[in-house]
């Protein structure tokens, strides 16, 4: 079964860091404010290299992604990581108080898997949040074509679309931030 655009990844990323811009702003942080309850353990789904989490503002994310190659170089930077498939995560239910999802979502085959994992995983007023670009606009129309010239089979969400999948997977959610690079959030329930 494809987990989507994985094979890529492990082969390139050694390259990946010098490649790929740094995070500008704290976009992902601020998003874990979202939570309705202290956020301490997190989840980087598709987290890669660690980019992200090197930057957030926890003790131990983990990193989770599942491309070999990619964990190598987290590691690296002294991060946990589990390989897995972000569509059966390898973690209890109600066990994380974040799911972060940056830059990957539309490398991932199934998005609803992710999300009702998500929904699985986390902890009663945990946050998850998706950061993707929107393929509605000029730069995403220019990224999607790129990706596909490359031979990503990348699928892209305008921001509304994705914040309704997330509440069909049972979550609260938000557009936090429009634009090229957008953010969802989705908050878990107190009680269901
Ligand atoms: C563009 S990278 C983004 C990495 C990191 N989030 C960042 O922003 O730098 C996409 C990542 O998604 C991972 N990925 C793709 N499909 C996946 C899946 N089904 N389960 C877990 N990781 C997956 C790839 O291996 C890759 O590391």
């Amino acid at each position: 079964m494809s987990l989507g655009d994985v094979t890529p990844f492990h082969r390139f990323a050694r390259v990946y860091d010098l490649v790929m811009p740094g995070e500008r702003g704290n976009q992902t942080a601020v998003a874990l404010s979202s939570a309705d309850r202290d956020v301490e353990r997190v989840l980087d789904v598709g987290g890669g290299t660690g980019r992200i989490s090197r930057n957030l503002p926890v003790d131990e994310p983990v990193v989770v992604d599942a491309a070999r190659g990619m964990l190598e170089q987290a590691r690296s930077h002294g991060l946990d990581c589990v390989q897995g498939d972000a569509g059966t995560l390898p973690v209890p239910d109600d066990s994380v108080d974040a799911v972060v999802v940056v830059d990957a979502l539309h490398h991932m085959a199934d998005a609803t898997a992710v999300f009702e994992e998500a929904h699985r995983v986390l902890r009663p007023g945990g946050v998850l949040v998706v950061r993707e670009f929107d393929p509605t606009t000029v730069r995403g129309r220019a990224l999607v074509a790129v990706e596909h010239l490359v031979g990503f089979e990348s699928r892209f969400w305008a921001p509304e679309t994705l914040a309704e999948q997330l509440r069909d997977a049972g979550l609260d959610a938000a557009v936090l931030e429009s634009g090229f690079g957008y953010t969802v959030t989705g908050t878990k329930r107190e009680r269901e």
